[in-house]
């Protein structure tokens, strides 16, 4: 009697730990997630740091702050005009027109790196997979500033 119990206890404590990462995916799957669910890795966004450095910095500045006419891409600025809208939609901004001397120069992975790298900085969580290169231009991921219930 005693065996079959261990077992037991074994897989759930192994459902238990898949659970999470099976929930992100669902979430994903289905368009309900958000950038809080951990959608990108952290050396997705270590790669979109050393692009933001010598493609993006000269302009939004080193701690993406803001210079002048470019506006901060982390704070309270950035979140009022982008918390509501996707990746998708920020990817694709960015795609269309930026940077501004050389718009359409980026690779998707660039897009995709950059993308973590700025949710990165404004406080949003890493996961275990990064933001798919392919679909970042698609991609239904919601930004929102404030951590949902
Ligand atoms: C030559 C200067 C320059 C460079 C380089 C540059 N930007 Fe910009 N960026 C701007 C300016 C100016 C604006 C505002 C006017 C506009 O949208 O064209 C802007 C706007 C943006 C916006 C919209 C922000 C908002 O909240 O409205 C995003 C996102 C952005 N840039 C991302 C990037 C990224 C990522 C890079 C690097 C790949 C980059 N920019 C490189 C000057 C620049």
């Amino acid at each position: 009697m005693t065996q079959p119990m261990v077992t037991g206890r074994r897989v759930r404590a192994v459902v238990g730990a898949c659970g999470a990462a099976l929930l992100a995916a669902v979430a994903v799957a289905q368009g309900g997630a958000t950038v809080w669910d951990g959608v990108y890795t952290a050396e997705q966004a270590e790669r979109g740091r050393e692009i933001y450095a010598t493609t993006c910095a000269v302009c939004h500045g080193p701690a993406l702050g803001g210079v002048e006419s470019a506006p901060p891409l982390t704070g309270d600025q950035f979140n009022a005009n982008w918390s509501g809208t996707t990746i998708a939609d920020l990817a694709e901004r960015i795609r269309i027109s930026m940077p501004v001397d050389k718009p359409g120069t980026l690779s998707r992975p660039q897009l995709a790196a950059l993308v973590a790298y700025i949710l990165k900085v404004d406080g949003f969580p890493a996961g275990t997979a990064e933001i798919d290169p392919q679909l970042v231009t698609s991609s239904p991921v919601k930004i929102v500033s404030n951590k949902p219930e």
